[in-house]
């Protein structure tokens, strides 16, 4: 989506759609121009009482004839100003697109200027968020990337159904079907819009790396495949200047990534261990590492999973998804930091040659581990990403993982779970997860629970039984990393799933990617 932001009084932006966000606890008359252009509607809603700026409410009129400003004029409430959140103006920004697709329109205009003279730069931001992050979909042909198909596929066949006179998104296309108008512009309007130039840019890098994971979350398996994660990230990296490494089987081996390598084993899809590296800080200063489970579809292997259901377990890479979005909106700001972007990447299925329950195997660390259920391989794929992390002397590094069901018991779906080794971090991740709209809560991580996960047979069993399952997972992780502060959220819950926001879809929701950029950023102290 295109954004663009403007200072032309509100009742002059010729436009197919304005929208306007209203303050209860200010004056409506300052909206009179506006009013003016669509007939006074505002006005007698308000007179009847059923427009008072609440966050429900909502009017829209159309254009007066003659008028050369807005086709129609949607006035939507927005709450009192003074308690306004940033997820007030992302929802605003959210239910802009969906009048926009309602209305079949493929621009829009956003009116912010009714909420006060200083509108707040992270309320614009996040209006930019929220008008990018609503007009992302999932089309691609035949559910693969354009590219794996021949030119045309399907666009071509709906082209052929031939309705004159209708814009190119409408064409032979029902119409009640509103998802199918792609807004592709939207313009910010009020008067100090010139400064906020920078919020909207962000906004517009944090959704756009947040609609990249959101896209390869959606990708079916047998086309997001490890390999499609690494040539992928080898695409971003040419887009936003990054490095990209790419480990493949032979490299493990000669990491001694037995725990990688061990999941990947019933596989016929070769694993991939991605590494993007942002120079944005001082050279050979201490990185931040974002570290992200790719794992592009879990069987559960050898202890497989039940059959219902199963189909979802291709989002068990959208850790990876995210950290890859990520990466791209850093290396496109250009955040003044060192941010290094880690997806180990593999499938989980069971086959002769899989790991088997009761299988003890190695791991980069040296540690041994019994793997008991070889559906806790996320923790082994982690284990040695990580581990190498570690290594680069990281000043924190921060994990996201769709990691346990259990988590999805302690949390359900609104908040990711936080744990960690370092209370500062964790601090600072719970305000970036509260300013993105993608909150966390604590989880603790005290030593009694490492004693669920002693073996006989190994140093560590890889699962530690029903109780505290989010924890015990968490805590397999903390024995990986090596002498850095470090966190993991657990995002099974939050990942995917009926959002019902407005600015969502039902299914991926690229959770964690801006939280993690809000911290990247606020690291960065920009
Ligand atoms: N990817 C799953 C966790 C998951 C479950 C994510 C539901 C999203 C929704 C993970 O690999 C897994 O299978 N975890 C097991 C661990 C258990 C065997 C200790 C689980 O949570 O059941
Ligand atoms: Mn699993
Ligand atoms: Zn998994």
């Amino acid at each position: 989506m295109r954004l663009e932001v403007s200072t032309t009084a509100p009742e002059e932006v010729a436009t197919p759609l304005m929208v306007v966000g209203v303050a209860s606890n200010r004056a409506f008359e300052e909206l009179d121009g506006l009013d003016h252009a669509v007939g006074g509607v505002l006005s007698r809603a308000a007179a009847v009482g059923d427009f008072r700026g609440r966050k429900s409410d909502r009017v829209m009129g159309y254009g007066v004839a003659g008028g050369d400003g807005p086709q129609r004029v949607v006035f939507l409430g927005v709450g009192a100003s003074e308690s306004a959140s940033a997820e007030d103006l992302r929802r605003v920004g959210g239910r802009a697109v969906r009048a926009a697709e309602r209305h079949r329109v493929e621009s829009l205009a956003l009116y912010l200027g009714h909420l006060g003279g200083n509108v707040e730069e992270r309320w614009v931001q996040a209006a930019a968020e929220g008008l990018v992050l609503a007009s992302w979909r999932f089309e691609e042909p035949g559910g693969g990337p354009a590219d794996d198909v021949g030119a045309g596929g399907r666009r071509v066949q709906r082209e052929s159904g031939t309705l004159v006179g209708e814009s190119a998104t409408a064409i032979g296309e029902s119409a009640g079907d509103q998802r199918k108008v792609q807004v592709a512009s939207a313009t910010l309007v009020g008067a100090s819009a010139r400064e906020w130039e920078e919020p909207v840019c962000i906004g517009h890098a944090f959704a756009e790396g947040e609609n990249l994971a959101r896209t390869l979350q959606a990708r079916p398996g047998n086309v997001a495949t490890p390999s499609h994660l690494a040539a992928e990230a080898a695409r971003i990296a040419e887009e936003a200047e990054l490095e990209c490494e790419i480990l493949g089987p032979a490299e493990m081996e000669a990491e001694g990534m037995d725990a990688l390598l061990s999941v990947a084993r019933g596989s016929q899809e070769e694993p991939r261990l991605i590494v993007l590296r942002h120079h944005g800080g001082e050279d050979g200063a201490a990185p931040l590492v974002l570290v992200g489970k790719g794992l592009t579809f879990d069987a559960g292997g050898i202890s497989l999973k039940p059959a219902r259901g199963m189909e979802k377990m291709k989002y068990d890479m959208s850790g990876g998804a995210a950290v890859l979005g990520a990466m791209l909106a850093i290396g496109r700001l250009g955040v003044p930091v060192n941010v290094t972007g880690v997806v180990p990447s593999s499938e989980n299925l069971p086959s002769g040659t899989a790991t088997k329950p009761g299988d003890v195997i190695s791991s980069r660390a040296g540690t041994s581990i019994e793997v008991i259920n070889t559906d806790a391989e996320g923790r082994l794929i982690l284990a040695d990403a990580l581990h190498y992390a570690s290594e680069w002397g990281p000043a924190a590094i921060v994990d996201c993982a769709t990691l346990t069901g259990a988590c999805v018991v302690a949390l359900g779906r609104h908040r990711s779970a936080l744990l960690g080794n370092d209370e500062e971090l964790l601090g600072e991740l719970r305000a970036a997860g509260d300013h993105a709209g993608e909150p966390c809560w604590p989880l603790p991580l005290d030593a009694e629970y490492r004693r669920q996960l002693r073996s006989d047979f190994a140093d560590l069993k890889n699962v530690g039984g029903r109780p505290a399952g989010t924890i015990t997972a968490a805590c397999f992780l903390s024995e990986f990393v090596e002498g850095a502060p470090w966190a993991h959220l657990d995002i099974a819950g939050t990942a995917y799933g009926k959002t019902r926001k407005p600015y969502l879809r039902d299914g991926p929701a690229g959770i964690p990617c801006r939280l993690l950029l809000e911290w990247v950023r606020a690291r960065a102290g920009v």
